[in-house]
């Protein structure tokens, strides 16, 4: 039995060590959100967060997260609203198939955790390993670029301060 915690609740998993991440998020936990790309930590679409990190769950075995913090794209919203992510998401209307989406808001989300106003450079640098066969990058940056603005307002307002901690490092 593996334990670990999922989008804040603890769970234990009764699978070989050497199980992919992936397949216990998708198959046994019932979290379809995380997509099965290419299988070699190659394309990005299986991000999740280990501890904080963007952690690429096709390749990372069930033994290695024993004891840690996993966050999928269900739990990355912050209670009942949306994680300034996805508002920003669905505002630049970056999806095209979507198949890839929800690794590159995680990865997006990790970024901000750690740098709320990166750059474009930077933000290029840290979505360099998500790949988008449908070429919705340019969308994404502007996307990162209205979450790290929404970001930053929230902050500066007294009471939305607690919101605008991106969830992400916390659960
Ligand atoms: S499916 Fe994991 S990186 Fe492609
Ligand atoms: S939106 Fe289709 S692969 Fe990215």
């Amino acid at each position: 039995m593996t334990t670990f915690t999922l989008n804040g609740k603890p769970v234990d998993v009764a699978a070989e060590p050497d199980t992919p991440l992936l397949w216990v998020i998708r198959e046994q936990l019932k979290m379809t959100g995380t997509k099965f790309g290419c299988g070699i930590a190659q394309c990005g679409a299986c991000t999740v967060h280990v501890d904080g990190q963007p952690t690429r769950s096709c390749s990372t075995q069930l033994q290695a997260v024993a004891g840690k913090r996993i966050t999928t794209i269900e739990g990355l919203a912050n209670g009942n609203g949306m994680h300034p992510l996805q508002a920003a998401w669905i505002a630049e209307q970056v999806p095209q198939c979507g198949y890839c989406q929800s690794g590159q808001i995680m990865t997006a989300a990790a970024l901000l955790a750690k740098n709320p106003k990166p750059s474009r450079k930077e933000i290029v640098a840290a979505m360099d390993g998500n790949l988008c066969r449908c070429g919705t990058y340019s969308h994404i940056i502007k996307a990162v670029q209205r979450a790290s603005r929404a970001i930053e307002k929230q902050a500066s307002t007294p009471s939305k301060r607690a919101e605008a901690a991106p969830a992400t490092t916390t659960r």
